[in-house]
């Protein structure tokens, strides 16, 4: 159940059996040669929207700009200062708060969201444990889809070392699965540029800059200049992206029209 697509007393009417709601968040941000900018949001609405499907759960409209300012380097990026997601995060709550929502379930896909949402709900929390407000506290929770185990076991088992951290060939298997047409960039002019292996992710990468805990943009455009960060996008396929119940449907579609195979020598297998 969409809240975007409901009407008041339908929400009404929802309020009288459940007080969750499931909210995606995403980004605005550059996504590699072959991965639409919106690739964050996309993820996190489509696999909010199917958590929806399969609980009645209600799905909020999907928050999709957030702290990117590491990627302002590549057009189109649109970001916002952590303070300014914490304020939009925390007006989200008090609104629900205020209709009877008590338990809140963030759906991330962007780490650069990881931080701010977190300290956001933490100062939501504080006027009920400092006293000054009294009733039941919403009950707020954040996931990243990619490190659901069976999310993340699949991530390993048909990617490996080419998912790396940043248009990675998991998520835009997901948005060529959920927006066909996103498929045309694997044809585009800029395409070469994916063709070629990422540049590799430094030892001790993760460790450092978990989180999108980047410096500057022009010093991360610089050791990432075409945007993807370790990730094989053009490994991507809409079949391995779809849910479980499509992908039937989409067998033989597993490859953009474009894409070469022999650049996934050594993957062919698990690819398969
Ligand atoms: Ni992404």
């Amino acid at each position: 159940m969409l809240l975007s697509d409901s009407s008041w007393p339908e929400i009404q009417a929802y309020l009288s059996h459940s007080r969750a709601i499931v909210i995606p968040i995403g980004s605005t941000e550059q996504h590699g040669p072959v991965g639409i900018i919106g690739t964050d949001a996309a993820t996190a609405g489509a696999i909010a929207l199917a958590l929806g499907d399969r609980t009645g759960v209600l799905v909020a409209p999907t928050l999709a700009l957030s702290v990117e300012r590491f990627n302002l380097g590549f057009p189109g990026t649109i970001a916002l200062r952590a303070s300014t997601l914490m304020a939009v995060v925390i007006d989200c709550l008090e609104s629900l708060a205020a209709q009877g929502f008590e338990t809140i379930y963030f759906l991330n896909r962007h780490g650069g969201n990881i931080a701010p949402v977190g300290a956001a709900t933490q100062d939501f929390y504080f006027d009920w444990s400092s006293g000054r407000r009294t009733g039941r506290c919403q009950c707020c929770r954040f996931r990243n889809w990619w490190e659901y185990p069976e999310v993340d076991r699949l991530r390993q088992q048909w990617w490996g070392a080419h998912e790396g951290l940043h248009a990675t060939p998991s998520e835009i298997s997901i948005v060529l699965a959920e927006q066909p047409t996103s498929s045309r960039l694997f044809n585009s002019a800029s395409a070469p540029l994916a063709r070629q292996a990422p540049t590799p992710i430094p030892p001790g990468f993760a460790r450092d800059y978990g989180g999108d805990n980047h410096f500057e943009a022009r010093v991360h455009q610089q050791a990432f200049p075409d945007g993807r960060v370790g990730s094989h996008s053009m490994l991507a396929t809409a079949q391995q992206g779809a849910p479980a119940d499509r992908k039937r449907r989409l067998r033989g579609r597993r490859r953009p029209p474009g894409a070469d195979r022999r650049l996934s020598s050594g993957r062919e297998e698990t690819l398969r």
